[in-house]
């Protein structure tokens, strides 16, 4: 520890602004730890934001013989110049951990600067900190300590894009979580984030046993619609003799070619079983070649997957990681194989089950935007239904997203269940959500929009300090 200065006038239980010493200016810095030794008889941490400088003989609106001076070009005296920080509180440090502060600190109290071989995330962790992640920005040495008891309370991670998000989830999240004991099933949104780092615990779209009705959308969108227009999509009757032909079943065992053969002649002898050769079922058996014309092996081949969600969280259990790559599929089946996976989950509540397993979920506005709609609706439905069950199944559900609220964020009643949160560079239009958590701490949102790549803001309750802590990581350069 270093003295770096004093405590100044107007100071409280919660909050403080200190002087510092002549020439500590230069080296002390915003998010750095220090020790209060308050005079009124306890010891205080507490973390170093929003500095500020002051000139008594610089102050801008008026004229006086200081600025005239500078105005001229003159060197300006330092001679009343002050450098003051404002420490937010995080607690008073006990004999076995951090506990909250009632003192108030007083004014002249001395200001200790922890150094890097002091490393205070030791008294931050108590008798708690079993697990550790990344670490104190600016001191590699100091780990952050982590409460995993929180871990089924779940987590969101918001920072705009490039902002380190799914390198935070590779480097810290998913080890932190396979620690603790859980399994982690991640859905790969665009197959390029996970698959690629994990490529023996790859679940490819295509080994997926997909839901019938998964199956009837994939193959009507490689069809084209039969060239249907778009309200008649859903509902005309090469679609529903398509629907009968998956129900059926059968060909879940056929290899891609026997597949085609056997799909163009059921659909035919479907569409027109008494092989009228003019009038509407010669029409319909038209559309339905005309659109069989585009399927092809490599599409049949993403359908004739074998592994039911039940097999592959089972396979979880074994390798403590799955990826998910969805990156084949489009928007809606990607969210019905999601649904596929969360039902079989909520069946094995109702089992009773204790689950110990974690969903990672990149590109969460995908899965429970702002204002839903369309499939969007059942995921986010289902996504509020397993944060309920979290606590009492151990069932972790992870959430990744470049916005925080409105059009850009996470659906709102999702967003009040995640407990723990990782803020990184986050985008403008965020800054008012963003103020909404931070600014009660001393943060200043200005100063979050200009982190740079794989800096967060830990806060919450799987973090041990009731204030936000600036977190980071090393990753390994490619
Ligand atoms: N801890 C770190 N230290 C230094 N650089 C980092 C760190 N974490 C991430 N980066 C850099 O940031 C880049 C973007 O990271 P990442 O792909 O995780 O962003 P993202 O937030 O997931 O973006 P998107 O929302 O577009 O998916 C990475 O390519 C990496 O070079
Ligand atoms: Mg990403």
């Amino acid at each position: 520890l270093k003295q770096i200065g004093i405590v100044a006038s107007e100071s409280s239980e919660t909050s403080a602004r200190i002087i510092l010493a002549e020439g500590e200016e230069q080296k002390v810095k915003a998010e750095d730890l220090v020790r209060i030794t308050n005079r009124n008889g306890n010891e205080i941490i507490g973390v170093l934001r929003q500095g500020l400088g002051f000139n008594e003989n610089l102050r801008t609106g008026g004229y006086h013989p200081g600025v005239a001076y500078a105005r001229m070009g003159g060197a300006p005296s330092t001679a009343k110049e002050t450098y003051d920080f404002q420490v937010a509180v995080i607690g008073e440090i006990g004999a076995r951990s951090v506990q909250q502060n009632k003192m108030i600190i007083a004014p002249g109290s001395l200001v200790e600067q922890y150094e890097d071989r002091d490393n205070p995330m030791e008294i931050l962790a108590g008798r708690e900190g079993q697990h550790w992640i990344g670490h104190y920005e600016g001191h590699p040495r100091w780990k952050i300590p982590v409460n995993p008891r929180y871990i089924p309370y779940h987590v969101g991670v918001f920072g705009s894009t490039g902002s380190g998000k799914s390198f935070l989830a590779r480097y810290i999240l998913l080890p932190l979580l396979m620690d603790a004991g859980y399994d982690v099933l991640v859905f790969d949104w665009k197959g390029r984030d996970y698959a690629p780092h994990y490529k023996e615990n790859v679940m490819p779209l295509s080994d997926i046993a997909l839901d019938d009705e998964v199956v009837v959308s994939y193959l009507t969108q490689k069809m084209r619609h039969f060239g249907y227009s778009t309200y008649a999509r859903d509902s005309n009757p090469v679609v529903q003799q398509l629907g009968e032909f998956v129900a059926g079943g059968q060909w879940r065992e056929l290899e891609p070619k026997e597949f085609r053969r056997s799909l163009e002649d059921e659909m035919i002898q479907g569409l027109n079983p008494k092989n009228v050769t003019s009038g509407r079922p010669a029409e319909e058996v038209q559309r339905f070649r005309r659109g069989f014309a585009r399927l092809k092996e490599e599409h049949v081949r993403n359908i004739l997957g074998r592994k039911k969600p039940e097999d592959i969280v089972k396979d979880a259990r074994k390798t403590h990681i799955k990826v998910i790559d969805l990156s084949r599929a489009s928007t809606d089946e990607k969210l019905s194989i999601f649904l596929t996976f969360a039902n079989h989950l909520r069946d094995l509540t109702e089992r009773n089950l204790d689950l110990s397993l974690a969903l990672v979920i990149d590109e969460a506005p995908q899965y429970c935007p702002f204002d839903p709609k369309g499939s969007a609706k059942d995921t986010t439905e289902m996504i509020i239904d397993l944060c309920a069950l979290g606590r009492t199944y151990k069932l972790c559900i992870c959430l990744l997203s470049q916005g925080i609220a409105g059009e850009i964020g996470v659906n709102a009643a999702v967003r009040r269940n995640l407990n723990t949160q990782f803020v990184g560079s986050i985008h403008p239009l965020d800054m008012m959500e963003a103020s909404n958590w931070l600014s009660p701490y001393a943060i200043d949102t200005r100063f979050l929009l200009t982190l740079p790549p794989g800096r967060f803001y830990f806060l919450g309750k799987m973090n041990p300090s009731p204030i936000p802590l600036l977190m980071t990581f090393e990753i390994e350069e490619a």
